[in-house]
């Protein structure tokens, strides 16, 4: 059986095929929006429709397999930005109408953490899926993927980008403001807004960068920042741990690619006597990859869309979709 997934909700657009052997192509453009701007969700649309085509024939070739010999197409419905949702479902639309294909509704944040499960070969394990869009602490309960702990406002990724396009660091924000911190030597006080199982990040962000108005060194912000950040969600972490007892730990996202944040919580699983693993770092952005093997264990246990009803979901929620494919 052989599915190609089709991803994109924000700056990527991507197409794998996945089999019975695994991830057997995965083939990602990214937007890289411009210095000091965030992604305009316009500008991505345009990238995904003029590299779409081309990233789809190239994962079918890596492949090697004709796109009449596909069983299904999976799609990353949501959640995500409409302009860039739109270019994906329509390819797809497009691909299940004029070949007959089955067409799998994939939700995103289910993508990240199912790749992870899958690369890191966990089984009932305690996610933190940290990202540009997101911050979910999350274990399957009864079905969903339930949540135990996310951000009130802005994702963990947004606040450290944003912060970083304020200060003028180069794309990949988050490493670059990550490596400044590693020169700071002083750490300011800031907010530490956990709120119950859940953490805020958009008063924080304002306390970092009234800082910096203030002229105080930027390493030392850089630093107070992270350090203030990592420290709320491994706050979130902690109680999600106690709370469901979880021997697991796994973290997923584009953010997972943090220099910093991972032997945080590596210490923090060892204190709940749980294991550790990171996604690795070709899985945790966004990649067509995650979509194509989600909808594979997805199309498996029957899930399918008609092409009516195939509407983007920019804001569908992880604990909205039933995952009918594990048994924990
Ligand atoms: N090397 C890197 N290159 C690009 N982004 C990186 C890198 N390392 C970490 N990041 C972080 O990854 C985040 C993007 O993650 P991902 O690709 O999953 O984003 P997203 O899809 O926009 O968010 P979501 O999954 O919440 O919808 C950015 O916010 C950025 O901070
Ligand atoms: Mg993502």
């Amino acid at each position: 059986m052989h599915v190609l997934g089709i991803e994109s909700t924000a700056h990527t657009i991507g197409a794998s095929v996945v089999s019975e052997k695994g991830i057997i192509s995965n083939v990602n453009s990214v937007y890289i929006h411009p210095k000091g701007s965030g992604i305009h969700p316009r500008e991505a649309a345009i990238h995904h429709s003029e590299e779409g085509p081309k990233v789809i024939k190239e994962a079918l070739r890596n492949a090697g397999i004709d796109i009449n010999d596909l069983d299904a197409i999976a799609i990353s419905l949501g959640p995500g930005l409409g302009p860039c949702l739109r270019v994906g479902a329509t390819l797809a639309r497009y691909l299940s109408l004029k070949f007959s294909k089955p067409l799998v509704p994939v939700n995103h944040a289910v993508a990240h953490i199912e790749i992870a499960r899958f690369a890191c070969k966990a089984s009932d394990p305690l996610v933190v899926y940290i990202a540009g869009g997101n911050t979910i602490i999350s274990t399957l309960v009864d079905g969903r993927y339930r949540i135990f702990g996310e951000t009130q406002d802005i994702a963990i990724g947004n606040a450290i980008d944003y912060f970083g396009r304020v200060i003028g660091v180069d794309y990949p924000e988050l490493i670059n403001v990550e490596k400044l911190a590693m020169e700071g030597k002083e750490i300011y006080e800031l907010p530490l807004p956990v709120k119950g199982q859940d953490v805020s990040y958009s008063g924080l962000l304002t306390a970092a960068l009234k800082l910096v108005k203030e002229g105080k060194k930027l390493e030392d912000v850089c630093l107070s920042f992270i350090e203030h950040v990592y420290a709320t969600l491994c706050e979130s972490v902690e109680r999600a741990l106690a709370y469901t007892g979880k021997k697991e730990l796994l973290l997923t996202g584009g953010t997972a690619r943090s220099l910093i944040l991972k032997e945080k919580l590596k210490y923090v699983a060892q204190e709940h006597d749980a294991s550790f693993a990171v996604v690795p770092a070709e899985y945790a952005g966004d990649n067509g990859a995650m979509i194509a093997y989600t909808g594979f264990l997805a199309f498996k246990s029957g899930v399918r869309i008609n092409v009516e009803e195939s509407y983007v979901k920019p804001m569908w929620r992880i604990d909205e979709v039933d995952i009918i494919w594990h048994t924990n």
